[in-house]
């Protein structure tokens, strides 16, 4: 169903997203304390982590959940083989991933007990589809947890180093939200629209501003923007910059972020919660 999504992530850039998602340990650490606050997960719980990417989240789940499962679900073929290497290194048997669109997935029903994922949602050409489809994996009574990113505005951490680049490439060039992808879920009311439509109850999205950790210092962050999908994009239009040419421009643009030994910048986010409602109808 995701094809274009499914080219993306796997294609001749597969490996190199595989790379950028290992360079990003850490940079989410924040956004786990609220995903996993939220999520609850407790200690037999099977939980499916969708878009799971590397595993990171999944691998912590499995460590919440550690008389339970815990079952990554990514449309990446080198990010899961990561994702797998790094759980066996960890030695955690109750982890495993599946490749799959998670659109049309055929999980078991009423499998898991908690779906969560960390910016994995936002990518579906069918969102109800995609939503519903993970509404049935639950159990009546299960819940889901996600973040997503809120409007672009928000998101210093994608615009600062974005609005930079595209000024050096192109002076009086603005940075602009891409239509599909990263901030489809950014209104509020289209979250609350989506997941009713897929049969999900009591969806409470709730703002939060965090901190992400791009390293200890500029250089450091400005190597992680380099290898970052909205920057890669941003070069594809603009062949003629070299790497030496954007780090630099990148460097810049993050070093009054550097504060205090580390690279912190706002992403406005989304923690949404919602619950598979334990119905007598069927649905
Ligand atoms: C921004 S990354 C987040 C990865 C991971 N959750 C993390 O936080 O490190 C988005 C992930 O969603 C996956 N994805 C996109 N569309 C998907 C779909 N339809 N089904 C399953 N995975 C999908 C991509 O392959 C990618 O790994």
């Amino acid at each position: 169903m995701n094809i274009d999504q499914a080219k993306a992530w796997n294609g001749p850039e597969g490996e190199h997203w595989a790379e950028t998602d290992r360079r990003a340990r850490g940079v989410n650490e924040a956004v786990d304390r609220y995903l996993f606050g939220a999520a609850a997960i407790g200690v037999t719980d099977a939980v499916l982590d969708v878009g799971c990417g590397t595993g990171e989240t999944t691998r912590a789940a499995a460590r919440h959940a550690g008389a339970g499962t815990a079952v990554g679900v990514d449309l990446s073929a080198p990010m899961l083989r990561q994702a797998r290497a790094e759980a066996d290194g960890e030695g955690l048997a109750n982890v495993r991933f599946e490749e799959g669109d998670a659109q049309v997935h055929p999980f078991p029903d009423g499998g898991f007990d908690v779906a969560v994922s960390r910016f994995g949602v936002m990518f579906f050409a069918d969102p109800v589809a995609a939503f519903a489809n993970v509404r049935r994996a639950l159990r009546p009574g299960g819940r889901l947890v996600f973040v997503c990113p809120r409007a672009m505005e928000t998101c210093p951490w994608y615009t600062v180093p974005l609005t930079a680049l595209l000024r050096h490439a192109r002076p009086g060039t603005d940075v602009r939200a891409p239509e599909s992808g990263m901030f489809s879920l950014a209104p509020r009311e289209r979250i609350v629209d989506v997941l009713s439509a897929a049969g999900f109850d009591h969806v409470a999205p709730e703002p939060l501003d965090v901190a992400l950790s791009f390293g200890p210092d500029a250089a450091t962050a400005a190597e992680f923007y380099l290898g970052s999908g909205p920057v890669r994009a941003v070069r594809e239009e603009h062949p003629h910059l070299s790497d030496d040419d954007v780090r630099a421009v990148l460097e810049e643009a993050l070093r009054p972020y550097d504060r205090d030994g580390g690279v912190d910048i706002v992403g406005g986010l989304w923690l949404v919660t919602a619950i598979r409602a334990a119905r007598a109808n069927g649905r």
